[in-house]
């Protein structure tokens, strides 16, 4: 899941490459390395960790060519020093490449007996020392990538220079994506849209399988079987791309923030508010009146799909399976003969995820996509798709995608709930409703922040922290302990609050702080014995709750979190707001590097 990226320009590259780094910084920041053409000659300049020291090494040893490549790493294999960082080279080939070779061992093996001398324990330097042979052996720079992707065997996409070839830079996608940038006679390759978006508002998406033979006239694409295809250009506007933090601390904050805004435009991209109704695209042969769905995705959208489970068999009746896409296929799951299967993915391009649709295509079963990136592999790859209207994200935890997708799968509710026949047009009409005020209910529960603030000061001291939820917001309370470790780095579980008796009570000492979510709906009372059996065992409990919660529990909760009364159906929405801000401000008292933290990536492209 790194980025890449590569530039066929008229002005000095190396500027140009680290500017379009900075965008897929998100992908993974363990090092990061551009090579440039100088004279024709292959120069590189690498540095472990963050972009900013590439930077450094920039400034003490500039490059002024035009043409270039450029890669920003999360470590798969080698530890993230200089001489693991990307672009690996020869005297005759620089590459970058996403994803991983798993052939490589052999690869190299059978190199090194030839005289190959490897530099990095990469999987990657592999592709340079392949090309770098063929080239030895008189093939043209287009013949020799095309020889070395045959032989690869996993995931990439890669992006190659030639040594004296001012005019020629080279992609190949194979399960990682790839994106062409059309410029005015220049040209681009990019891990994605963003990344190419400084320079250019045309974009060609490769399919699996296809090689780019660039030069700045023209993009030459050959298909998997070795034929010249043309793909579809896509005209993005500015603002589709653009990326930056404005007036906020961090992007995960200002994406947080955004949320009555993303929730509300994708609300109403399904939501007829004049008649009520919920109003789905052309699902393109998925049939909601069916009698199973499957919900899979991974981390917070598997929590999202978790909640729509709830949704989707309260609202449409329907046998709901949820799972997370790494395990879902080793199970060799079963489908029912009426079913679909959802798949919720912020980037569009999660490994697992992509691989649990392919199972269900195999078998036939009828696949939607509820997905952020427009033509992400995902999007294109499932039968029909729902966007969800977040907008670019960049914090590497996941905040208004979230909600975007709860947004999208409760209008997939209320629609399959219509399709089967489970709910009347009026009781449509109150969910609508009900969906329409969840941004106002958001932006009021973003009013709550100077009352979290204080209290995640005492939350960023803790070791352990334990999250609670009943009913729909079991998977919530799943969703605020993962926020919570992964960007402050404190170790926190999440679980259903009638199921803490049956074991985890026991880690319950004088003042461990218990998060439980819990407005004052049908579940309250339970919930409420279940606080009270914690509270007695010493617990510190921060309760996130409205007024009539507070009312009922206020002589119990070491702290209140007021969330806005709402209807139950919107309440995963609105109480999302609260775990996700207890997160950002316990990691900002933390200190720790909240919208990167460490070891993860935004997009994790590998299995
Ligand atoms: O791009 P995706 O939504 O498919 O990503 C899935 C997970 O990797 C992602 O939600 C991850 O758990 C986030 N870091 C959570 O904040």
């Amino acid at each position: 899941m790194c980025g890449i990226i590569g530039i066929l320009g008229s002005a000095p590259a190396a500027p140009r490459l680290v500017q379009a780094l900075k965008r897929l910084e998100y992908r993974g920041y363990d090092s990061a390395g551009v090579a440039t053409l100088e004279g024709g000659r292959i120069e590189r300049r690498r540095a472990p960790g963050k972009l900013a020291n590439l930077e450094l090494e920039l400034a003490g040893a500039p490059l002024s060519g035009v043409s270039g490549i450029g890669h920003t790493r999360w470590a798969t294999h080698g530890a993230p020093t200089t001489a693991n960082a990307h672009p690996h080279a020869t005297d005759k080939v620089a590459i970058v490449h996403n994803g991983i070779i798993e052939n490589f061992r052999s690869l190299r093996e059978g190199l090194a007996k030839a005289g190959h001398e490897f530099a990095s324990e990469t999987d990657s330097e592999v592709i340079a020392h392949l090309i770098t042979d063929g080239l030895d052996n008189g093939l043209t720079p287009e013949q020799a990538a095309i020889a070395a992707v045959r032989r690869l065997e996993g995931a990439f996409g890669i992006a190659c220079l030639f040594a004296g070839e001012e005019d020629v830079l080279i992609g190949a996608r194979k399960g990682s994506p790839l994106a062409v940038g059309i410029g005015d006679g220049e040209m681009f390759l990019g891990s994605d849209a963003i990344a190419v978006s400084p320079f250019t508002t045309r974009v060609m998406f490769l399919e699996e399988g296809d090689i780019a033979i660039l030069s700045r006239a023209r993009a030459k694409i050959l298909d998997a079987n070795g034929q010249v295809v043309t793909r579809q250009i896509h005209v993005f506007s500015g603002a589709a791309a653009a990326v930056e933090k404005g007036n906020h601390r961090h992007f995960m904050q200002k994406e947080i923030y955004e949320q009555p805004e993303t929730s509300g435009r994708t609300i109403t991209r399904y939501v007829n508010a004049f008649d009520e109704r919920v109003e789905m695209p052309d699902l393109d042969g998925v049939d909601l009146a069916a009698d199973n769905a499957i919900v899979i995705g991974c981390g917070t959208a598997h929590y999202a799909g978790r909640v729509a489970e709830y949704w989707l068999e309260q609202v449409a009746g329907i046998a709901v399976e949820t799972d997370i896409a790494s395990e879902f296929r080793y199970r060799k799951p079963a489908f029912g003969r009426k079913s679909f299967a959802v798949f919720v993915s912020q980037s569009g391009e999660t490994a697992d995820t992509l691989a649990a649709l392919r199972y269900c295509k195999d078998q036939g079963v009828k696949t939607l996509a509820v997905v952020n990136v427009p033509e992400s592999t995902i999007w294109r790859e499932a039968d029909a798709r729902l966007p969800t209207l977040a907008g670019p994200e960049i914090g590497v935890a996941s905040t208004k995608a979230f909600t975007a997708q709860l947004s999208a799968l409760a209008a997939l509710a209320i629609a399959t709930g219509r399709a089967r026949g489970a709910i009347s047009s009026q009781e449509e009409g109150r969910l609508v409703r009900a969906l329409m005020e969840t941004p106002r209910m958001i932006a009021q529960a973003l009013d709550s922040e100077p009352k979290i603030e204080a209290i995640a000061h005492e939350l960023s001291q803790a070791r352990d922290v334990l999250y609670l939820g009943r009913g729909v917001h079991y998977p919530l309370a799943l969703e605020g302990a993962l926020k919570l470790k992964e960007i402050s780095y404190i170790h926190a579980e999440g679980y259903a609050a009638g199921e803490l008796k049956h074991g985890p009570i026991a880690l319950i000492d004088e003042g461990t702080p218990v998060v439980v979510l819990a407005p004052h709906d049908s579940l309250f009372e339970k919930t409420l014995s279940n606080m009270q059996e914690v509270a007695a065992r010493g617990a510190k409990l921060i309760l996130i709750t409205d007024s009539a919660g507070a009312a009922a529990a206020s002589d119990i909760a070491k702290h209140l979190i007021l969330a806005p009364a709402c209807d139950p159906f919107i309440a995963p929405l609105v109480y999302s707001v609260p775990i996700q801000l207890l997160a950002y401000l316990t990691a900002v008292h933390k200190g720790t590097d909240v919208d990167q933290p460490r070891n993860l990536a935004k997009s994790v492209t590998v299995e």
